[in-house]
């Protein structure tokens, strides 16, 4: 058994060695795309690909996990979405309560936190009451803050923003003069989290669709052909390794 010891410690500091990544940027935002085309690829109905995109989350979400991303936003269903066919929408809107009730035990094993950004009140009430047991059932754990946006549109988001802000300043919270970035950010549905360091978009598509335009600011973007559904730990890998390599600058020198 002694004999053994050593080589074992040996492999597994190996292991460990292969999947660190140095400074893994904190925040990943994801614009997974490319469901349909995979399906139609395939012969298979849209919803084909979106059941298979639900696998690839969980997937990816135990890979952010062990490359210790703190908070992975994915854009799971805009306020643009609505105007897909009803049978398309109500899948949609029928896969997180799909997803929690295959996968929760593994995020809470995981010690993931789940959130959501977006007009939550206006989800149909399945759809709520498993993410509202999510959000409870995980609110105590401290690893990775997984935040499905739902229902979500950054537009709408800052407009939203502004009534509330409108509103307090009538009501004297405070005068036009204190507005600043910060105040306004904490008017946004992410308020408290930091903005992304990393925004990917699989499918080949390089547009932002709504999605998150005031916490962008300062992301890098990182696209690939891949569909979603396609997408995996050797390609999420080699986004955050493309990371690694990029200057932040921040408008400075
Ligand atoms: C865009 O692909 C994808 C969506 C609108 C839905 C994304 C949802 C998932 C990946 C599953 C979410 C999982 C949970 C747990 C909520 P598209 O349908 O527009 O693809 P296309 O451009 O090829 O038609």
């Amino acid at each position: 058994m002694s004999m053994k010891l050593p080589f074992f410690r040996k492999k597994r500091a190996a292991a460990i060695e292969d999947i660190t990544l140095e400074n893994p940027p904190n925040h990943v935002a994801i614009i997974m795309d490319g469901n349909g085309r995979w399906a139609k690829k395939r012969g298979l109905p849209r919803i084909a690909g979106h059941k298979e995109g639900m696998d690839v989350v969980k997937n990816i979400v135990t890979v952010a996990n062990k490359y210790n991303v703190k908070i992975l936003t994915l854009y799971a269903f805009s306020t643009e979405n609505w105007k897909r066919p009803k049978a398309e929408v109500d899948f949609l809107l029928r896969l997180p309560k799909e997803f929690l009730h295959v996968y929760l035990p593994e995020m809470m094993e995981n010690n993931v936190r789940i959130e959501t950004i977006g007009e939550f009140d206006v989800l149909p009430n399945h759809t709520k009451a498993a993410i509202q047991y999510a959000k409870e059932k995980t609110s105590n754990n401290d690893g990775l803050l997984l935040n499905f946006a739902l229902n979500y549109g950054s537009r709408f988001e800052i407009l939203r923003a502004i009534k509330q802000m409108m509103t307090d300043i009538d009501e004297s919270k405070f005068s036009v003069d204190e507005l600043d970035e910060q105040l306004f950010s904490n008017y946004l549905y992410t308020n408290g989290l930091t903005d992304p360091d990393l925004l990917i978009r699989t499918s080949g598509e390089q547009r932002l669709s709504n999605f998150l335009l005031w916490q962008l600011a300062y992301t890098e973007f990182w696209f690939t052909d891949v569909l979603w559904p396609d997408f995996n730990e050797e390609i999420f890998r080699q986004s955050l390794l493309d990371y690694q390599q990029r200057k932040r600058r921040y408008g400075g020198i």
